[in-house]
């Protein structure tokens, strides 16, 4: 097969609706070979492929050809000293030349300098892409499960529901904001040391793509939290989907009242806003949360395939009692 000349540099703002057009249609042959799915996919939105790279705007990279075509992106991000690599892809006429493996390369030169731990989740589907993870250094770890909350089957429960039992991080003022912040890296960092999620709370701010609810204890202190996105991924986006993208709970609280607390407000505020589905990931490592979410009438749909650098702390292949739910954390 002939080669391609191509560089990889990193991505800018201009270069999105390219990303949108090459995602779309990588991702479109892909659930066409893998599962069957004849329909196109919809193209991520740029409003979206911008929040994606915003978390960490130096991260995300594009390879182009000579001729000045994109041929692969790579987003990543940081949470805290935790990176995370993807989503990827490479237009399937020039997959097998090189591109995908470039891009794995120069974002691991990038995140390698921040991050103590890097992982990803891939689709059990690709065989080829767990073959270059393992030669790029990545071993398999617990898998996440994603699991889906129908709220139309929830209805009867959420009658009468009290919406006020959290509190709206994005409500609050500055100097309360600043502190539950504070408050939130600790609980992040309780369960994997470095992992910060409120770049991603201020992010949903910052984008409009959602709100964070919070749960507090007796002393006023944040025990929990809950970072829901209501914006799509795609355009055109029927779904009813709504996307439950964080819960954690810090270690020592009692997880069932939090949980119940914090699922009620996401449940009443999706509701309102007219979805009929949430989604959620978790890290099998926490077999508690998958139970607890289990239990409150959470069906396990798929499981995706996490993947880390084999220098990860021992944790991370140890299983938890905690609660911390997200699609890549650890
Ligand atoms: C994953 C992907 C980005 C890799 O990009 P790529 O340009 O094809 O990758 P490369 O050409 O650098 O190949 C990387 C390795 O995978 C192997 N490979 C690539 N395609 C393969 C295939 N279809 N079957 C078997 N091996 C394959 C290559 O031989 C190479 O191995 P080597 O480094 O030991 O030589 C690309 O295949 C893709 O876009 N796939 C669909 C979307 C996707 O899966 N994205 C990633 C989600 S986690």
């Amino acid at each position: 097969m002939p080669g391609i000349d191509f560089s990889v540099r990193q991505m800018v703002e201009g270069d999105l609706p390219a990303v949108a057009e090459v995602e779309a249609g990588v991702f479109t042959d892909w659930y066409r070979t893998y599962r069957r799915d004849p329909e196109p996919l919809p193209e991520r939105t740029v409003a979206e492929l911008r929040y994606a790279s915003s978390r960490d705007p130096r991260g995300n990279f594009v390879a182009i050809a000579s001729d000045g075509a994109m041929v692969g992106f790579m987003f990543s991000r940081l949470w805290g000293r935790v990176g995370w690599m993807g989503t990827f892809g490479v237009p399937t006429q020039l997959q097998g030349l090189g591109v995908g493996r470039a891009l794995v390369e120069q974002t691991l030169t990038y995140l390698r300098k921040k991050a103590t731990v890097i992982g990803l989740e891939t689709m059990p589907e690709s065989g080829a892409n767990i073959g270059l993870y393992i030669r790029t250094g990545f071993v398999t770890a617990y898998p996440t499960v994603v699991l889906e909350l129908s709220l139309i089957q929830q209805a009867e429960q959420l009658k009468g529901a009290n919406p006020d039992g959290v509190t709206v991080w994005d409500e609050e003022g500055w100097p309360a904001r600043k502190r539950m912040l504070g408050e939130i890296r600790e609980i992040s960092g309780a369960h994997l040391p470095g992992l910060d999620y409120t770049v991603e709370v201020e992010g949903m701010r910052e984008h409009s793509f959602g709100e964070t609810l919070l749960s507090t204890d007796a002393a006023g202190r944040v025990d929990g939290f809950a970072v829901l996105r209501t914006a799509p991924f795609r355009g055109e986006d029927t779904s009813g989907r709504v996307y439950l993208h964080i819960l954690a709970v810090g270690p020592g609280s009692d997880a069932d009242r939090v949980i119940q607390s914090l699922l009620r407000g996401v449940w009443v505020r999706a509701t309102k806003l007219g979805f009929t589905t949430v989604v959620t990931g978790v890290n099998a490592r926490y077999q508690h949360a998958i139970e607890l979410l289990l239990s409150r009438g959470f069906r396990a749909m798929r499981a995706a395939i996490r993947m880390v650098e084999r220098t990860a702390p021992p944790e991370i292949f140890t299983p938890s009692s905690g609660i911390n739910a997200s699609r890549w954390a650890g």
